[in-house]
């Protein structure tokens, strides 16, 4: 009983710490947006649609969220490919993205397993898209 009892405040352990460390890896949409998209997105450089900017947003928002955050991540003409941050999950930058079209009238979450998937494969035809046209 005794190492039963044991066993279970280690397990416990292991299980709240692991934990922890993936929570303290996984951004916030707001976080990464401050971090990555901000330089460009708040003052709208280069034509970028600005944080909050409504009239910007709704035809963006209209393509629908596996569409729009894959055709962002691969990069569509000003905009860099990840942000131009090599290092950013795709799963965080999926998040920035419903962020930023929810300040703008979206209602986004962030992404579930399946909407990833949906993402990873929008991304896939758009790269065979872009060769395509070259
Ligand atoms: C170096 C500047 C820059 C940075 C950094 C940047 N963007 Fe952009 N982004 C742009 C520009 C410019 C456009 C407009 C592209 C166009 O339509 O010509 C854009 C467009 C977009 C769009 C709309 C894409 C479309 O299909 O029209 C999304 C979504 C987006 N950015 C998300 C992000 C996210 C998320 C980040 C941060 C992780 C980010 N951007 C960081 C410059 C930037």
């Amino acid at each position: 009983m005794k190492c039963l009892k044991k066993t279970g405040v280690v397990l416990a352990l292991l299980a709240c710490g692991f934990g922890g460390i993936a929570q303290a890896q996984q951004k916030s949409g707001e976080q990464t947006y401050k971090d990555v998209c901000m330089v460009c997105h708040a003052a709208g450089v280069a034509n970028a649609p600005k944080l909050g900017d409504a009239k910007a947003w709704a035809p963006l928002i209209k393509e629908g969220q596996a569409v729009l955050t894959a055709h962002a991540w691969v990069g569509v003409r000003g905009m860099p490919a990840r942000g131009g941050s090599p290092n950013l999950s795709q799963e965080d930058f999926a998040k920035a993205v419903a962020y930023m079209a929810n300040s703008a009238g979206g209602k986004w979450k962030d992404p579930d397993t399946k909407l990833m998937a949906a993402i990873q494969a929008e991304e896939k035809k758009r790269i065979v898209e872009l060769k395509v046209k070259k």
